[in-house]
């Protein structure tokens, strides 16, 4: 992958795809951690976009479709969800697991969130959890996901907030860069997993795609695990980007890579298990 997404974001899309695909079982089998961890912020997510029932909700770069569960209770039958991304292999869990279930409100279309293939004015509600940061030109998917929605809806993104912030993941791509031998990035570089995390930023972004009654709120997200090790196990099968950057090595150099990196994760072992500090934005914005 280019080391900045705008050369060719075209190119940078494909890879992103690529890499969602390969981790696509990793995410989905992570579903129960992953929900455990974002439950309150997704409840949050959900209030602020208005997402009621009866409701016309679009979720773009919807993963496996754990938040689209959530969206799909809450609209209920009378109401109904598209969940969209640009990875086939990983929205084919979300389709999956909206079956299982028994969400007949759910369907699914493989979209770039960068342009969209929807009618303009369509959607009571648009979502996109920690999906924003991946894109090349996140301006323009919001540009996206305003054209999306009918006068008067609302959308709201969730996207990890400063480096300082979200330590473990400052930790996970600085050791990754260093053991594959490559410069070590600026976190808010399109593309990267902190790139909307400077402060200000996203709010620009959602006025200058036409938004109105902008806001954000930080919301703090422990990750809680027993021990460093179930953190080192929940990136090492799901985390699509830092897999990406490792995927360079061979076995051996990997493993001392891992190896770094659990020590370093050590650090926030406390007396009553591991807890990872995350931070993250919800921001909001009206059409
Ligand atoms: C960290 S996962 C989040 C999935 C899900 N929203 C969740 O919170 O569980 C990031 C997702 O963003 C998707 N994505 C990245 N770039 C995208 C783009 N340009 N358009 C649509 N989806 C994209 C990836 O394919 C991946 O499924």
């Amino acid at each position: 992958m280019s080391n900045f997404s705008a050369d060719n974001p075209e190119e940078f899309k494909a890879a992103t795809r690529a890499q969602w695909d390969q981790s696509a079982r990793g995410w989905n089998d992570q579903s129960a951690r992953i929900r455990e961890w974002l439950r309150a912020p997704t409840d949050a997510m959900l209030n602020m976009a208005g997402v009621r029932r009866g409701a016309r909700v679009l979720d773009v770069a919807a993963g496996a479709g754990d938040q689209t569960l959530d969206i799909a209770a809450r609209v209920g039958a009378t109401g109904s969800v598209l969940a969209t991304d640009l990875s086939p292999a990983i929205l084919a869990f979300a389709k999956a697991n909206a079956q299982r279930a028994g969400h007949d409100n759910v369907e699914t279309q493989v979209a770039d969130g960068e342009n969209l293939p929807i009618a303009d004015g369509s959607f009571d509600a648009v979502i996109c959890r920690l999906g924003l940061m991946f894109y090349p030109n996140p301006g323009q998917g919001l540009r996206e996901m305003y054209r999306a929605l009918k006068p008067g809806g609302c959308a709201c993104t969730m996207v990890f907030s400063a480096p300082d912030n979200n330590p473990c993941i400052a930790i996970l791509v600085s050791t990754a860069l260093k053991h594959a031998g490559l410069p070590p990035r600026d976190p808010y570089q399109p593309g990267g997993l902190l790139s909307l995390g400077k402060p200000g930023l996203l709010d620009d972004l959602f006025r200058e795609a036409g938004f109105s009654a902008v806001a954000t709120t930080k919301v703090t997200a422990p990750f809680r695990l027993p021990v460093a090790n179930d953190y080192l196990d929940f990136i090492r099968t799901s985390a699509g980007p830092i897999l990406q950057i490792l995927s360079r090595l061979d076995e051996s150099a990997r493993q001392a890579a891992w190896t770094e990196i659990e020590t370093k994760l050590s650090a926030f072992n406390t007396p009553g298990g591991w807890v990872g500090p995350n931070e993250l934005l919800l921001t909001v914005g009206r059409r």
